[in-house]
């Protein structure tokens, strides 16, 4: 009997030692302590022995009982670190990995051609002026020159804040603060968002970009408002644009210009984008108005001025 148990006692020793994985232990565990295992079996088959040996025996077998419970439960104990150190180690973070790059966004196609178009204006000496966007009445309609009985007053093309405050129509109310607070020589530029009661559609919204220049000087003439504004097109379409201007009353100006340029998309030829006739309406523009000068405070005896507004929308394809 002792030697069976001691067998029994290395033996399961030694495959607790072996054991890497925890079903192991508990393969050791079935078959030594559970109910069929081979020191249960024994403890069971006491009642064959003396009186005076089953004391003995039981209390070696409970003895190795419990040596092996303890030998397991230390085995378990160490596996379990074990699977732990290696999970760790197998999903600790590499950060030698490059990290996720964000995305970046990128311009608004507007706000692209706007610093374009502001480029080329400071490449000829242009300075930006801004201007508020909720502005009085009388810069965006009197000292423009606007009768008092023009539509564009009326409470269904402007958005009105209260009789005198609106929300501008126009950026040409930068014309009127630059002068009023400037001396000339003046050479502006002014990009911003105008307003007006318009319902959306393909080419019409409540909200629209424009931008405003305005030059005033001693000797300024139509043929400097001409080369500038041709430079202008030919930089912003390419060498090859044609500009035409045509007559056209704004009542701030005298005279007044709309400037046409070749389109940029069929070269002229024609196409969607110009409607077949070969040219697009850019800007409207025209020497400042001497009213406008003298309702400033720039006598137009002495100085002259020419200024234009377009309207920024995509049509150079970005
Ligand atoms: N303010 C005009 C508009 O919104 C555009 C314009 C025309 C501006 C002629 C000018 C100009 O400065 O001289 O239709």
């Amino acid at each position: 009997m002792k030697e069976i148990l001691e067998k029994l006692k290395s033996e399961a020793i030694e495959k607790i030692e072996n054991a890497t994985q925890i079903n192991q232990l508990e393969e050791v565990r079935i078959r030594m302590l559970g109910k069929k295992g081979a020191l249960t079996e024994m403890l069971r088959s006491m009642g064959k022995l003396s009186a005076e040996e089953r004391p003995l025996v039981g209390k070696s077998v409970n003895e190795v009982k419990v040596l092996i419970e303890k030998e397991l439960s230390d085995k378990k104990q160490m596996l379990e670190e074990k699977a732990l150190m290696d999970r760790l180690g197998s999903e600790s973070i590499d950060i030698t990995l490059p990290g996720k790059k964000p995305e970046s966004g990128t311009l608004h196609p507007i706000t692209k051609t706007t610093l374009e178009i502001q480029e080329i204006f400071a490449s000829i000496g242009f300075s930006v002026a801004e201007g508020p966007e909720i502005d009085f009445a009388k810069y965006n309609f009197d000292y423009l020159n606007t009768p008092e009985n023009h539509p564009s007053r009326g409470m269904n093309d402007t958005f009105y804040i209260s009789e005198d405050v609106l929300l501008r129509t126009q950026t040409s109310p930068v014309q009127i603060r630059t002068m009023l607070q400037n001396k000339p020589p003046i050479k502006i530029i002014s990009p911003g968002k105008v307003y007006r009661k318009d319902e959306i559609d393909a080419t019409h919204s409540p909200l629209f970009n424009q931008m405003e220049g305005l030059i005033v000087d001693k000797g300024i003439t139509m043929s400097d408002l001409k080369g500038s504004l041709e430079y202008f097109a030919r930089s912003l379409f390419g060498k090859d644009t044609k500009t035409k201007f045509r007559h056209h009353q704004f009542y701030f100006t005298e005279p007044g210009a709309e400037m046409d340029a070749t389109c940029p998309k069929c070269g002229g030829k024609g196409c969607r984008v110009c409607s077949n006739t070969g040219w697009i309406e850019i800007l409207g523009c025209g020497m400042v108005h001497p009213r406008v000068q003298s309702m400033c405070g720039i006598d137009p005896e002495e100085y002259s001025g020419f200024a234009f507004g377009l309207g920024l929308c995509l049509w150079h394809g970005h």
